[in-house]
């Protein structure tokens, strides 16, 4: 059985200030409630060794944005897994579309990293999805399978517990325009299927699927019930407690 996970993408948003607040915000509001999920934070990474403090003794986990796959070296501006580690992460979301289209991040370069984050213990929240110009001309399916069968290349069956999938639709990031949750479980179905025939049906199983695109408090409940949609990675509703939390609450 799949736990579902909800991670909140904080983006280029939050100062350390701004970042203490939401933090603490977050943790009184979660405090007494029984969790369905388990529910995991990324802001900016000046925020995160702050985070790691302010989380401890919490149910919430601690993630990044982005990583190099390189160890150390001359890569002005990048950070390491081991740094990510050192300052408690244990998820980093890679293949992002912003990290794709605005940052030229290739299908390969992704892979290197999916596998660097694997061999360092790190869960990579893996992320794919079709624009709006691929959709319209049919072309979903085409994409999403070429993103997942490249970016997960040469990762073996054992190593894919430990890496979360999340389906964006380049479309609904950020425009209010969210998939329907029939939209959403069509390519989530696909996705688990290919899958099955990349691995077999005992992996594909017990892969998390996240839907991320305008997740917000009166949609996530329809969305994350549907039966391949096992968490959500979510965005602008992420920035405030009140609305975040109510996304939690809908698992
Ligand atoms: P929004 O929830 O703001 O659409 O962003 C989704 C996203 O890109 C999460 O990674």
């Amino acid at each position: 059985m799949r736990k579902k996970v909800i991670a909140g993408n904080w983006k280029m948003n939050m100062d350390l200030s701004e970042s203490i607040n939401l933090i603490s915000g977050l943790k009184s509001a979660l405090k007494e409630k029984k969790l369905n999920c388990n529910v995991v934070i990324c802001p900016p990474y000046i925020s995160l060794d702050t985070a790691r403090e302010l989380v401890k003794e919490s149910d919430i986990e601690l993630g990044a944005q982005n990583m190099y796959f390189e160890d150390s070296g001359a890569y002005t501006g990048e950070i390491s897994a081991e740094m990510l580690k050192s300052v408690g992460c244990k998820f980093v979301i890679l293949g992002h579309s912003e990290r794709r289209t605005i940052f030229g991040e290739t299908d390969e370069l992704i892979n290197k990293k999916v596998h660097k984050a694997i061999l360092s213990k790190l869960i990579p929240i893996f992320c794919f999805g079709e624009t709006l110009e691929e959709r319209e001309s049919n072309r979903t399916f085409d994409v999403v399978k070429k993103q997942v069968v490249e970016g997960l290349k040469g990762v073996l069956h054992s190593q894919m517990e430990s890496i979360i999938l999340a389906y964006e639709p380049v479309w609904a990031i950020g425009t209010g325009k969210t998939a329907t949750p029939d939209q959403a479980e069509e390519v989530h179905k696909f996705v688990r299927n290919l899958l099955e025939e990349m691995y077999n049906k005992e992996t594909a199983d017990g892969v998390v699927i996240q839907y991320g695109g305008s997740v917000k408090p009166d949609n996530a409940y329809e969305l994350l019930h549907m039966p391949n949609i096992d968490g959500a990675l979510v965005g602008g509703a992420c920035l405030k407690a009140e609305s975040f939390v109510k996304i939690i609450e809908g698992c």
